[in-house]
């Protein structure tokens, strides 16, 4: 097994097969509240590693560069190394989530434009919405990087959705992490249930981890449904 150099809450990161290399396994563990809650669900990892992995393949296929250099197995992926922009993005269509909670809009609201919006990445801190010119004040990334963060987020965001709407599923949120990786930025960590909210178009059922959140039934029902459409998708023919 090969040197792990990092663990995180779903994903382990391990020596590659060369310098310009981590090799990443996806896990069965599922986190919420800032790992507060957690639980082992077994065969997440395994979803997860193949909607991501077919997610990122389409991606790319539509000019979007990402660390995914090739597939394993069923749990791992060789990846570029990249240096981890410490901020989260998040691209919201529909209010849900925090977004309703903390401006009163009720889930489900349509919104009237796209937003998106940076959480610092720290657990210590657990996660905290930050501005543009605190970013740069601090200097976690340049106001170049960030213009780059948020067109990438947005082209993604319409290229994920016109994919998903084919699939009968509403692409509600999302979170993004960009790394920095030969004078580029590109699209890193992972897009899945765990990291999207995804609803089915017809009956709103949640098929992502609001469905572990909130204690709402069998997790892995929705992720599953969510492998099956994009198998037959675009994104699963190519
Ligand atoms: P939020 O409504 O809780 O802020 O979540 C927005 C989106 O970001 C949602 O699709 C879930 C995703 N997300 C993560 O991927 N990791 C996290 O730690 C959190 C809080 C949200
Ligand atoms: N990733 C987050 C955690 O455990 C939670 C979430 O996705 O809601 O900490």
């Amino acid at each position: 097994m090969s040197d792990i150099l990092y663990e995180g809450k779903s994903k382990t990161v391990c020596r590659g097969p060369d310098d310009d290399s981590y090799i990443i396994r996806y896990k069965d563990n599922a986190t919420a509240f800032n790992g507060e809650k957690k639980e082992v669900i077994a065969g997440k990892g395994k979803l997860n590693a193949a909607i991501s992995n077919l997610i990122f393949e389409y991606l790319a296929k539509n000019g979007i560069e990402t660390h995914l250099t090739k597939i394993i197995d069923d749990t791992s992926a060789v990846v570029k190394k990249a240096e981890i922009v410490m901020v989260e993005v998040i691209v919201r269509n529909i209010a849900a989530g925090s977004f309703s909670k903390k401006y009163g809009v009720p889930e489900g609201t349509a919104l009237k434009n796209i937003t998106t919006e940076f959480s610092l990445k720290s657990d210590e801190l657990g996660d905290p919405m930050i501005n543009d010119s605190q970013i740069t004040a601090i200097g976690i990334a340049t106001d170049d990087e960030l213009s780059q963060m948020r067109q990438k987020a947005l082209r993604i965001n319409e290229l994920l959705c016109a994919l998903f709407l084919k699939m009968g599923i509403k692409l509600v949120d999302f979170k993004l992490e960009f790394g920095r990786c030969g004078g580029k930025i590109i699209l890193c960590d992972e897009i899945s249930p765990d990291s999207c909210r995804f609803w089915d178009a017809a009956t709103n059922q949640k098929l992502d981890k609001d469905v572990f959140r909130r204690d709402l039934g069998d997790v892995l029902e929705g992720y599953r449904e969510v492998l099956k459409r994009l198998n037959l998708s675009e994104a699963g023919n190519a």
